[in-house]
């Protein structure tokens, strides 16, 4: 990842991180749109359903420096804190989940830096989603910098479960009791086979409408 910190030598303060942190936001969400306006024009089909972006607060970034063992600086932040920049992509169907990773992968001015499955390898606490990390290159008048941006790829089920999951844990600040974990990872599993159930009923939906075509 070192070559994502040489760009940032001349850049100094926090307002021109932030400037470029929403730059690359604008850039990746931009994009995605276009990626499912183009899909919707070739297969009159939308792989998004929704797009959230986010740009990390100050508060959290200093939270998560912190956690790390790193002194709060901007050069930590930048090397260390990849989620400043954040999209969430809400689809349907777990299907869609790889075919927009795939777009994403192809995309010859975004680098990929790395990629969780988290769907092919749920959390212990049941969570499920598809991480890509990637650079995007921001054009200055005077230069080029590479700046990241987490891409979290779900379903609306898995999505719904994410979010209920964060609340409840919120509450507890991260310390549930026992059971309430192994209910939530119960729901999760739940959620997986709804996103299994919806899939195959739209496979076999998708072939039925093929057959009398
Ligand atoms: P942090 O966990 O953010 O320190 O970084 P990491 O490098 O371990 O990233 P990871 O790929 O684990 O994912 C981080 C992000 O995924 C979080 O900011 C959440 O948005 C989401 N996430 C990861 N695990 C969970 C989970 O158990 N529950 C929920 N609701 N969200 C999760
Ligand atoms: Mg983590």
């Amino acid at each position: 990842m070192e070559e994502l910190n040489g760009g940032y030598e001349t850049v100094d303060s926090w307002k021109t991180i932030m400037f470029l942190y929403n730059a690359a936001l604008k850039e990746v969400g931009t994009k995605l749109e276009i990626l499912n306006d183009e899909f919707q024009y070739v297969h009159q089909y939308n792989p998004i359903e929704h797009i959230k972006t986010r740009i990390k607060t100050a508060e959290s970034i200093v939270h998560k420096l912190r956690r790390y063992g790193h002194e709060s600086s901007i050069e930590n932040m930048v090397k260390y804190v990849n989620d400043i920049a954040g999209v969430r992509l809400i689809c349907s169907f777990t299907s869609d989940i790889y075919r927009l990773a795939e777009m994403i992968g192809k995309q010859s001015d975004l680098k990929v830096i790395s990629i969780k499955d988290y769907i092919k390898s749920p959390k212990e606490s049941g969570y499920k989603s598809y991480h890509m990390l990637v650079a995007v290159p921001i054009f200055l008048s005077d230069s080029v910098v590479d700046t990241k941006v987490e891409i979290q790829i779900r379903t609306i089920a898995m999505d719904f479960w994410a979010s209920l999951e964060h609340k409840i844990y919120y509450k507890f600040e991260g310390h549930a009791p026992t059971h309430i974990s192994k209910e939530l990872k119960e729901c999760a599993e739940m959620i997986s086979a709804l996103d299994e159930k919806m899939l195959s009923l739209n496979n076999e939906i998708l072939g039925f409408t093929q057959d009398v075509q």
